[in-house]
């Protein structure tokens, strides 16, 4: 999407260790107008793929992937990072590991609103080593659900969690993939 790469040369700012900041559109102010584009977009990308489900995680995945579920028309699901108990097995539940941040969490999902008969449409702001993604998808499989791809608003290719995932045949489409950030230079895939 020709219009996510202006928008990261113009307004993104690489930061130390590999980090892309772009809280001026998509990670804290949002471009709401923008954001209506990508849902457009992602919704384009998977338009006959038959989607009765979006699902991110919480936090800066959902603004977007209730952007493109409303495009779509089906619901939005986000699941959520907290230390939700699960003694009456009520969530499915995984770990993820943020390589980003050095840390481990749970995420989970009432089974209440992943169905198996869903067929969901992963949706997030960021994939760089993958781990977000792939919580998602135990999700999705623990809930006997189809994965039908993923959306992602922007891609760091050199941490190849995306063509890891791709080589797995997950469908994985990118609004931008960035290949290289080397000194503060912004080079992306097309
Ligand atoms: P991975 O899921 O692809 O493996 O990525 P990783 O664990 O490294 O990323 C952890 C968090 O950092 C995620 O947000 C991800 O969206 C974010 N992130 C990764 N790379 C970048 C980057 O270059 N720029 C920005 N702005 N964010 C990045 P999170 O911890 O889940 O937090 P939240 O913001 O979604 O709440």
């Amino acid at each position: 999407m020709r219009e996510m790469e202006e928008m990261i040369l113009s307004e993104g700012e690489v930061l130390p260790g590999g980090i892309l900041k772009v809280g001026s559109f998509l990670n804290q102010q949002i471009d709401t107008g923008f954001l209506r584009d990508m849902g457009r977009e992602i919704a384009r990308l998977y338009r006959e793929s038959g989607v009765t489900k979006v699902l991110t995680i919480e936090a800066s995945g959902i603004a977007i992937a209730a952007a493109a579920a409303m495009e779509l028309g089906v619901p939005m699901l986000f699941a959520k990072k907290h230390k939700t108990s699960n003694v009456d097995g009520s969530v499915y539940s995984t770990e993820v590991h943020s390589f980003t941040h050095g840390t481990d969490y749970t995420v989970v999902v009432s089974r209440d609103y992943l169905l198996p008969t869903d067929r969901v449409l992963l949706v997030d702001d960021f994939l760089a080593n993958g781990a977000a993604l792939r919580g998602l998808i135990a999700l999705t499989r623990q809930a006997g659900a189809v994965l039908v791809g993923a959306a992602i608003a922007i891609e760091k290719a050199f941490q190849h969690g995306g063509d890891t995932l791709r080589d797995e045949g997950v469908r994985v489409e990118s609004l931008a993939v960035i290949e290289s950030m080397e000194n503060g230079m912004i080079a992306f895939r097309r």
